[in-house]
């Protein structure tokens, strides 16, 4: 017998929350990190634990001293659970799910409950995380990311995902879980190493190439200052990057991901591809800026985008200081397959359904392809290998 009634059940969730840009968010008179915590339903004082990626604390070695100040200064509202915790960041805090086990253990021990706040400090990797432990952790307890890397400011760290890699595929394991509150703090990048600071503009050229002609020219025309390290022009653009993923996860009417397209992965088959094959040697950011090179001279030499602007593109990538080709696209497996070409269905079945690739068509705007010409690929690939011509 088949049931004879069926409901049909609505649940509509609306997710407001601030995405700040300030500067020197731990003195004491700064107010946003209160303001994000204080504002909500719940009694004061709020506890928190604040989880720090070590590599940012080593750039800042006054950094936990100033976040227990500013939680002594706002002990009306903000309660630390415990000292600041220290856990080890970058590529390897994704690699295994013993980190993931070791921050869930560390909520658990500060009693973190759906009332109180897991807040992290640190890289897209280390933010990625921890956002999926408070995920987890009593099915979600509300999760302020503060990111210290050029690319979680103006890309992972705004976004509504979270993840840790498995089975040597990358983000395998993850949610969807928009934060209580981002909070950029632009005294990390400061300190940042070069690399680091290129990691962010990397994907800033990835979203201007897809959706903002008049920013790609304005990366493109400041790409000599960025190389130079100017402080005032990398902070523009990373902001204006930012703003435009919020945006497209606002507007884009699939904010979860539900659908085949995927316009912010522009560049990224190839780039996880190529992260997993150098065992995470190659940055995620550097590996972007590859492959958007990648496939900006497959969609010009399809026909779908102009010669000149996929040179643009090459060149302001190249300009910035970014690679345009790394070696291990090249490698090949006994048999002589490109080991980068399983990429291409790995990507597919990150996606779900149909393999869709969006590329600019032309700069500033995107279109999407279903499936890949391989010989013309390699012989993109094989372009690229000779360099940027001066
Ligand atoms: N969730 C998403 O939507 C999303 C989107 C894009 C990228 N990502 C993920 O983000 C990760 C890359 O993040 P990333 O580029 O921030 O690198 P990262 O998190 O790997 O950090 C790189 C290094 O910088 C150190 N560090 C952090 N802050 C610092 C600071 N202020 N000064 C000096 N060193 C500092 C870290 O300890 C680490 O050693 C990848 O795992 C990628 O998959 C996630
Ligand atoms: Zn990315």
């Amino acid at each position: 017998m088949f049931a004879m009634t069926t409901h049909r059940q609505q649940i509509s969730i609306t997710y407001d929350f601030p995405v700040v840009f300030t500067r020197n968010l731990f003195a004491p008179r700064n107010r946003h990190l209160r303001d994000a915590i204080a504002t909500t339903d719940t009694p004061a004082p709020h506890r928190c634990l604040v989880l720090v990626d070590r590599g940012a604390a080593r750039a800042h070695p006054r950094l936990s001293d100033q976040i227990r100040d500013y939680f002594t200064a706002h002990s009306d509202a903000l309660q630390l659970a415990r000292a600041p915790q220290l856990l080890a960041g970058g590529e390897a805090i994704k690699q295994t799910p013993e980190p993931l086990f070791r921050i869930i253990h560390a909520l658990q021990t500060a009693r973190i409950c759906r009332h109180s706040y897991c807040i992290a400090v640190g890289g897209g990797a280390f933010l990625d995380a921890v956002g999926l432990a408070a995920a987890l952790f009593h099915r979600g307890v509300r999760h302020i990311r503060i990111p210290t890397t050029a690319l979680a400011q103006c890309d992972s760290g705004v976004g509504v995902k979270n993840a840790i890699n498995h089975a040597n595929a990358k983000n395998l394991l993850g949610t969807f879980a928009p934060p209580h509150a981002v909070l950029n703090d632009s005294l990390f990048l400061d300190t940042l190493p070069r690399p680091l600071i290129l990691d962010g503009i990397a994907e800033a050229i990835k979203v201007a190439a897809i959706k903002d002609a008049p920013y790609f020219r304005s990366i493109e025309r400041a790409a000599p200052r960025i190389a130079a390290g100017n402080p005032t022009t990398i902070r523009r653009i990373l902001q204006r990057c930012a703003l435009l993923h919020l945006d497209h996860i606002a507007t884009s009417g699939d904010p979860f991901e539900l659908g085949s397209a995927r316009p912010l992965d522009y560049g990224h088959w190839s780039a996880h591809k190529l992260e997993a094959i150098t065992n995470h040697r190659i940055s995620h950011g550097h590996a972007v800026a590859i492959g958007i090179c990648l496939d900006a001279l497959y969609a010009a030499r399809l026909g779908h985008l102009p010669g000149s602007e996929a040179n643009r593109l090459i060149r302001t990538v190249h300009t910035c200081g970014l690679p345009t080709f790394h070696p291990a696209l090249l490698q090949t497996n006994s048999r002589g397959r490109l080991l980068l070409l399983d990429g291409i269905e790995e990507f597919r079945a990150h996606l779900g359904g149909q393999l869709t690739l969006t590329i600019p068509a032309p700069l500033g705007s995107r279109i999407e392809l279903h499936e890949i010409d391989i010989p013309l690929l390699t012989h993109c690939l094989h372009t690229l290998s000779a360099g940027v011509s001066p």
